[in-house]
């Protein structure tokens, strides 16, 4: 296989651009402070991930045994063991969720999906994939669900199981659903623990919660059924991918023997990427609980410093308890480009990640712009005498 020299000179391009763009993203919550060049030989084999990692493989070349260590990792995290719950290296958040609402969906086929408002777009298609009804709850300015409104709508649909879809973090405001709130409203219209579901989508703050002190219910020990975290967002990854955990007893429902592959299936996919479970174990292995907690709690200093310094200079800004999501007025569409900061509507977030505590420059950058450009703004003729004394 030989490239000619136009392709090879696209593929150096696009190195540049990779290199050019690597810690720039500050809208995204893509932490990119990674090193997983020691793995970087294992590219070289067809690894495939295809079937359940707890059992004997078929297929030789995978990474089962480091899977069971980061699916062991998560079920601790989350407050279960693998007595309880199972789950599996995704390829990202959607795939978890999907998963979770596909498991409550074959509990309760007659199931209506309830989410937010500020919930991922990616609910809709899953609930489309999936043929489920769902239910839109408003949420309030902040992202969080409006309970009131959630009871409303359990009692105008009395015949069918709720499946909630909570919020553990969105992702424009990195708001948390109130499972307690949730749990507290399906008890009100009458609802055992049995007669409904809570999938916890835990995307980005499912890296966060485990390592503040005091974090709201957001685990099995709160009363989740499934759970999904992305795992290239907070710990960081090459490659997309992911993690979700459910409740074997919910799992095992989903569960087929299939003589091809010699063994049980249960996942969402046939072949599964098998190099991504080493990024994840080798971050779980490679780091400290310590150093974990220290980085998640560096994130969300930056945050605390990073909304205070715009409120210091007339820009509202905030960010949720226990977030590393600095929510504050869309800026200008030339800045917000080119600080890749993500936008809804008539506002903008910064997410601050681990790339961007070891390297502040361009967090310092944009929250000059930012104040530079509401100065301007505000008073313009103080920029304008600015202008002329330079
Ligand atoms: C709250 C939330 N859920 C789900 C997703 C989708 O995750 P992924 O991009 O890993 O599929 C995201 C991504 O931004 C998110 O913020």
């Amino acid at each position: 296989m030989s490239l000619s020299y136009h392709d090879i000179q696209r593929l150096r391009d696009f190195y540049k651009h990779c290199i050019e763009c690597q810690h720039q993203m500050l809208g995204y919550p893509n932490a990119s402070d990674y090193d997983y060049q020691n793995l970087w030989s294992f590219l070289q084999f067809s690894i495939n991930n295809i079937g359940d990692w707890a059992e004997q493989p078929h297929y030789p070349m995978n990474t089962f045994e480091f899977e069971k260590d980061v699916i062991e990792y998560f079920c601790r995290l989350y407050h279960s063991s693998l007595d309880e719950a199972w789950g599996y290296v995704t390829n990202g958040g959607t795939e978890g969720n999907m998963y979770g609402c596909y498991l409550a969906r074959e509990i309760f086929p007659e199931g209506i999906v309830y989410f937010t408002k500020d919930t991922h777009y990616s609910v809709m298609k899953t609930i489309r994939f999936l043929n489920i009804e769902y239910c839109m709850i408003p949420s309030d300015t902040r992202g969080e669900m409006d309970y009131d409104a959630l009871e409303l709508a359990l009692e105008s649909n009395p015949d069918k199981s709720p499946i909630i879809f909570a919020n553990i973090g969105t992702t424009m405001f990195g708001a948390i659903d109130d499972l307690k709130q949730i749990q507290s409203r399906l008890a009100k219209v009458g609802l055992s623990r049995n007669q409904y579901y809570i999938h916890a989508d835990a995307a980005c703050h499912g890296m966060i919660l485990p390592y503040v002190d005091n974090p709201p219910p957001f685990s099995f020990k709160d009363g989740v059924d499934s759970i999904s975290v992305s795992g290239h967002k907070m710990i960081g990854s090459p490659i997309p991918c992911g993690v979700v955990l459910a409740l074997k007893k919910h799992t095992d429902k989903v569960s087929h023997e299939i003589e091809y592959i010699a063994g049980s299936d249960k996942t969402l996919t046939g072949s599964r990427n098998g190099i991504t479970p080493l990024f994840l174990w080798q971050f779980i292995r490679g780091t400290s609980e310590l150093e974990k907690k220290q980085r998640v709690q560096d994130c969300l200093q930056l945050a605390e410093h990073t909304a205070q310094r715009l409120n210091q200079h007339g820009i509202t800004a905030w960010r949720h308890l226990n977030s590393n999501v600095v929510v504050f007025p869309k800026p200008s569409e030339e800045l917000w480009r080119k600080y890749y900061l993500a936008v809804a509507n008539d506002m903008a977030h910064i997410i601050i990640a681990g790339q961007t505590v070891a390297n502040p420059n361009r967090l310092n950058q944009v929250i000059e712009e930012l104040i530079r450009e509401k100065t301007r703004k505000t008073t313009p003729e103080a920029v304008t005498d600015e202008l002329v004394m330079a």
